[in-house]
């Protein structure tokens, strides 16, 4: 069974035609990518997954639960992670903070309780900011975790939208562009960060990037979409060598 499916997804914004009958499937502990021209439907699917976007068919199933008509905050819940093409960190909160805020609500005390001094937090609270700033020292941003978000890198700002989203306990992360203008040093650090979490903590990865060379070395399989249709898929060999693929990309921005 795939930790999540979905499956004949179709998706239409005002009149337009955005998604037209999309499957892909993740299997468990797997690295799946997503390529495709811009306007493609990338994005679009990941919003239909993560429920910002009901399809107007097709299905969505997390570990073989139907979850189509699940808001999108309980999908969170249930162990499905997203980040977004462009980061939506809080600005003027400083890092930790940011991590914090990312956490379930019953947690919601823990943000005052960073000011209002350590004595008097529960020790639930405790685990929590501990939970931060282990995440942070594995993203490499604990130097960085009491400066406001918003002056950070871009790369840094990719680092700390997966860490927010590690403070649910995700078992499947969507990643729309973690490497969209992140320099070519931290891409190769992110890929690592992303290959360990998916090797020792067992957490499936969906990443849509127009990075070729990062996302094919990365990913175990590979979905190019055109259209909204997905037009290839299998081995990133497979995919990069597909005729339909390279008719696609001509005269489109990769
Ligand atoms: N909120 C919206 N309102 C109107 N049209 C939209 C909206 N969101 C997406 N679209 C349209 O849907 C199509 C698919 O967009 P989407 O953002 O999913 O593409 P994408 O593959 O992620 O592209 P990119 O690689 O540029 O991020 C495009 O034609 C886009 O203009
Ligand atoms: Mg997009």
């Amino acid at each position: 069974m795939a930790i999540l499916e979905a499956t004949d997804i179709y998706l239409q914004i005002g009149g337009f035609h955005v998604l037209n009958g999309v499957s892909i499937s993740v299997p468990h502990d797997s690295i799946v990518g997503i390529v495709g021209t811009n306007g493609a439907g990338k994005s679009s699917l990941f919003a239909t997954i993560s429920g910002q976007l009901p399809p107007s068919r097709g299905t969505v199933a997390l570990e073989g639960r139907d979850i189509t008509a699940t808001p999108p905050r309980k999908r969170a819940q249930m162990g499905l992670g997203r980040t977004f093409q462009v980061p939506r960190e809080f600005k003027d909160l400083t890092v930790l903070e940011n991590m914090l805020a990312a956490a379930p609500r019953r947690y919601g005390e823990t943000l005052r309780s960073v000011y209002f001094g350590f004595s008097s937090v529960r020790q639930e609270e405790k685990m929590l900011v501990e939970q931060a700033r282990s995440w942070l020292r594995f993203l490499n941003l604990e130097q960085v975790a009491h400066r406001p978000a918003g002056g950070l890198s871009g790369g840094q700002k990719k680092l700390l939208e997966l860490g927010r989203v590690l403070m649910l306990s995700p078992r499947c992360i969507l990643l729309d562009e973690p490497f969209a203008g992140v320099n070519p040093v931290l891409i190769q650090g992110i890929s690592e960060k992303i290959q360990n979490l998916n090797k020792s903590e067992g957490i499936a990865f969906v990443i849509i990037e127009h990075h070729l060379e990062a996302v094919t070395s990365l990913a175990d399989y590979l979905y190019a979409m055109n259209e909204g249709l997905v037009i290839a898929e299998g081995s990133s060999e497979v995919v990069m060598n597909d005729p339909r693929v390279h008719n696609a990309y001509m005269g489109g921005v990769i």
